[in-house]
């Protein structure tokens, strides 16, 4: 089963024809929100996916205080194997400025204090996940194809720098983040893509650029523009959601 999880402006989907909510409760606490169940037909067969708000229904947590672990876990729980993850983001590299969508290969993680891991000592076992690769290449793959059905101009490929917020950068440190070779720079993405990988779920994200990352425009960095950027790019979104839902269930 594919599950959304959506970011930024992604709180709720009214679109989904909604079947079920269902409340987890996890060994390693709360979920965001209740996981919301919805049908989606595609050549005449339905099938469920389900979504869920990363940062709650009224977008009330801070990308530091997720509960990546819990909702993870729930995800697993209710039987999903494959996540799509929605990720508004600032853009350093060539072309990827505000109401760019961009499809990320790569990921440097600079989150610090987060809980990371299912794996701890206590389980008795130490478990090294390989994340040579952090994106499903399968999944990257529909998901351009699902782009392209939906005609919308995209980046192929960027390397994510996932920093630990909320505050935004400085601009130094996004220099150090371009020197590092990062295109984005985003807060959600860690720990969630490799606590997905523990549990052994597929992960891919697209990602909105929202805003020129500090420093690189002339303007301060405004909450009111990236809303309104993150505004904008919402239902294009919402199209390739559907797009990529049906043809990859
Ligand atoms: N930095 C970090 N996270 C973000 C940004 C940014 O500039 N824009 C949207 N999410």
């Amino acid at each position: 089963m594919l599950a959304i999880i959506g970011g930024s402006g992604l709180n709720q989907f009214p679109e989904l024809r909604i079947t079920k909510e269902r409340f987890f409760s996890t060994p390693y606490g709360d979920c965001s929100a209740p996981l919301t169940f919805a049908e989606i037909e595609s050549e005449g067969k339905i099938n469920s996916i389900i979504f869920l708000p990363r940062h709650g229904k009224g977008h009330r947590l801070p990308p530091h205080l997720i509960n990546y672990r819990a909702n993870l876990w729930a995800l697993k729980e209710a039987g999903v194997t494959r996540i799509l993850a929605i990720n508004a983001v600032g853009g350093m590299g060539v072309g990827m400025g505000p109401g760019a969508f961009v499809v990320p290969h790569q990921l440097i993680d600079y989150t610090w204090g987060r809980e990371h891991s299912f794996n701890f000592a206590a389980d008795g076992y130490v478990n090294h996940i390989d994340f040579t690769q952090p994106y499903s290449a399968r999944m990257r793959e529909l998901l351009i194809k699902a782009l392209n059905s939906a005609g919308l101009p995209f980046h192929p490929q960027a390397v994510y720098g996932c920093t630990q917020g909320p505050r935004l950068e400085t601009a130094a440190e996004i220099q150090r983040l371009i020197r590092d070779g990062c295109d984005l720079v985003g807060m959600t993405a860690m720990p969630e893509a490799s606590l997905a990988r523990e549990l052994g779920m597929e992960y891919a994200s697209l990602c909105l650029v929202v805003n020129w990352a500090a420093g690189l425009a002339d303007q301060e960095l405004s909450l009111d523009e990236m809303m309104r950027v993150l505004a904008a790019g919402i239902s294009d979104i919402k199209k390739a959601i559907f797009i990529f839902a049906k043809t990859t269930i």
